[in-house]
């Protein structure tokens, strides 16, 4: 399967791809994209030779131009059949799910639907949780709120720092995308008929 990472920030999601996705059966991490020229994890994709491209804001009239131009940019020149959000800070148009359709997935350092959008380890820690968790979820139109593919927690009640709480939650994210991007090529990965809300996993 050819597989494409979108991120904006230091890609440590990315570089475990790269380590342990990229080569390994038959999947090829084929493109990457960003919305921030200075992000780390830009670097991270050119040192690993991966077609790279910035897309910023400030050169389309809108998002939904912008995601257009990604689109095409992923299916027609690097022939993506998985988009996969690592730490992509915009939220993607309509136009840009329908030329990949349940097709895109994401990261999110929460276990949802409690705690959707940004800044939510140190949201959780505000509301004084006890088990902070991650989820992988296919993307659909509203803020984190596609169908769960996995979720894992992890009781941390001592918590205070959102730092110390991300160095609990990097190594699950990594392990978890690793594996759903594993998964989805191997067709192990459909919604159930009965309530598509419901993402079944058959190893
Ligand atoms: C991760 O915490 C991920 O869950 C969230 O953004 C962060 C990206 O981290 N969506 P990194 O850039 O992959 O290190």
């Amino acid at each position: 399967m050819r597989f494409a990472v979108l991120a904006s920030g230091a890609g440590s999601n990315l570089q475990a791809l790269i380590d342990r996705a990229h080569g390994h059966h038959g999947n090829e991490l084929v493109a990457f994209a960003t919305d921030k020229p200075q992000a780390p994890a830009l670097q991270r994709a050119q040192a690993a030779g991966i077609p790279t491209k910035v897309f910023p804001a400030s050169q389309y009239a809108g998002r939904e131009a912008r995601d257009i131009a990604m689109a095409n940019w992923l299916g027609d020149a690097h022939r993506t059949e998985l988009v996969v959000l690592a730490g992509y800070t915009q939220l993607v148009t309509p136009a840009f799910l329908e030329a990949f359709p349940q097709r895109v997935i994401n990261v999110h350092p929460a276990l949802l639907p409690a705690f959707p959008g940004m800044g939510v380890v140190q949201k959780a820690l505000d509301h004084g949780v006890k088990v902070f968790g991650v989820t992988v979820h296919f993307v659909d139109a509203g803020m984190d709120t596609g169908p769960i593919i996995f979720q894992r927690g992890v009781e941390l009640p001592e918590a205070e720092t959102a730092q110390e709480v991300l160095a609990h939650l990097h190594p699950i994210e990594h392990d978890l995308l690793v594996d759903a991007v594993a998964q989805i090529a191997q067709g192990s990965v459909s919604l159930d008929p009965a309530n598509p809300r419901r993402v079944r996993v058959s190893r």
